[in-house]
């Protein structure tokens, strides 16, 4: 049977795969073809830099699970062979340890940047909402890994966060008892959070990542200026007329960000590689323990923010559901940003001091409440939590009034690189 020879008139070995699989078809639609505005900033590096960590996480992962040894009995051990019997086992475990906090962080900036400049609003609710699911993916995924060690840390994080089912009414403990597959954290429990981390959630993970990217490239990436470059194209080749080729300008420059963050990484890893306590912490150098508390129990830093919250609503008639309410109401209220927001422009560069004032002092709430979660909770630490608290979702939920209110300058109309 004849075969319809590909469009892009490609010949020899890559005519070959081409009248067959679209290779050069991915490579100009998604780099050397996708025009890019060409005023990205700073803020742009945490999507690849997001994307390179991910990677990290895949492939050091891989070659982890070769040493590691899921079990209640075996796991500890392992974990410490692997540090010191395994060749560059310790560089590989460090690389996967310090590549989950680099994770929070990147994504955590890449999320700021996204309420900076609008890029949740129309065209792009969906590109939002699929990166609102990476990050909900991610703290799944992340818990599962930080119980692995069978540390006492992971035992005990295990059982903090676990017992959070156990507070929905009626069916709370028998969940608990069901997710656990035990009615403490055990060998079962160890076993099946094994098997989320390294098949289950990653599949999802790098599904979303793919869905999320396929969405963007759909509508386009936004900017720094909040405008849609699409609106003013070259009238013979139809390009954008504020746009480059992602490939190879964009890559050229994500090297830039890829070498600074490489540089700072490998600067944990090789001096500080438990990160001052933050990235391994102190009490899981020591096995798990069901008889020994740790001092105090305090979760990765990445979930500083949401313990804190959790932590920062009193429980009503022994219950400390209203806790983990708000705790899950701080992750689902991201899903409804794209509607919350209704200012006229996108980006902060052209809203009026109100919106510069409000996003400032959400960041600072944001690095407060992550302090408080990590930190031994006092009376004066759970007011501040619940001011914080108070703020975070007055910030969101406030949104639709405050957005519209206040001054904006008008929008320019091409870029302004
Ligand atoms: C594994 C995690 C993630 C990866 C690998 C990833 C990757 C990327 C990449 C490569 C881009 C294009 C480059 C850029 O604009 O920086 C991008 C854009 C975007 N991402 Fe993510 N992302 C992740 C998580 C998230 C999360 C958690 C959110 C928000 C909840 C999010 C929201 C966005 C938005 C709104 C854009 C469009 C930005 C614009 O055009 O201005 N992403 N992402």
């Amino acid at each position: 049977m004849a075969i319809i020879p590909n469009p892009h008139k490609t010949t020899g070995f890559l005519g070959w795969i081409d009248d067959r699989f679209p290779a050069t078809k991915l490579w100009k639609d998604h780099l050397s073809e996708y025009y890019a505005p060409k005023n990205f900033n700073f803020w742009y590096y945490f999507g690849s830099l997001a994307l390179l960590v991910l990677v990290n996480q895949l492939l050091t992962g891989i070659f982890l699970t070769m040493q590691y040894k899921p079990g209640a009995e075996t796991a500890f051990d392992s974990v410490q062979y692997i540090m010191r019997d395994v060749s560059w086992g310790w560089l590989i475990r460090y690389l996967h340890a310090t590549g989950a906090s680099a994770f929070f962080l990147v994504v955590y900036m890449h999320m700021f940047r996204g309420l900076l400049y609008g890029s949740h609003r129309k065209p792009r609710e969906l590109v939002w909402i699929f990166g609102a699911l990476i990050f909900l993916a991610l703290m799944a995924e992340a818990f599962c890994g930080y119980v692995l060690p069978w540390g006492n840390m992971s035992y005990w994080g295990a059982e903090v966060i676990i017992s959070l089912f156990g507070t929905i009414p009626y069916v709370g403990d028998a969940l608990q008892t069901w997710i656990q597959g035990d009615f403490n954290p055990a060998d079962a429990t160890l076993n099946r959070l094994f098997s989320l981390h390294v098949v289950a959630l990653p599949f999802v993970l790098v599904g979303l990542v793919v869905a999320h990217l396929i969405a963007l490239h759909e509508v386009g990436s936004n900017n720094p200026d909040g405008i849609e470059i699409k609106k003013n194209k070259d009238p013979v080749t139809h390009i954008p007329l504020d746009g480059i080729p992602f490939h190879p300008y964009y890559t050229v420059k994500d090297i830039v960000g890829v070498t600074v963050f490489l540089i700072i990484f490998s600067a944990v890893i090789f001096f500080a590689p438990d990160g001052g306590g933050y990235v391994l912490e102190k009490p899981n150098y020591i096995p798990a323990n069901p008889q020994v508390t740790p001092e105090e129990i305090t979760p990765a830093w990445y979930f500083g923010v949401f313990y804190a919250m959790l932590r920062a609503v009193p429980s009503f008639a022994g219950t400390q559901i209203w806790g983990v309410i708000v705790m899950f109401g701080a992750v689902v209220v991201l899903f409804f940003l794209p509607w919350l927001d209704r200012s006229p422009v996108k980006s902060i560069r052209y809203k009026g001091p109100m919106f510069k004032i409000l996003v400032v002092l959400f960041a600072i709430d944001f690095i407060i409440l992550n302090y408080l979660g990590m930190h031994k909770p006092s009376p004066e630490r759970t007011l501040v939590a619940r001011i914080g608290t108070l703020y975070y979702f007055f910030f969101f939920l406030g949104m639709p009034i405050y957005s519209k209110l206040g001054s904006t300058k008008p929008e320019p109309q091409r870029v302004t690189a």
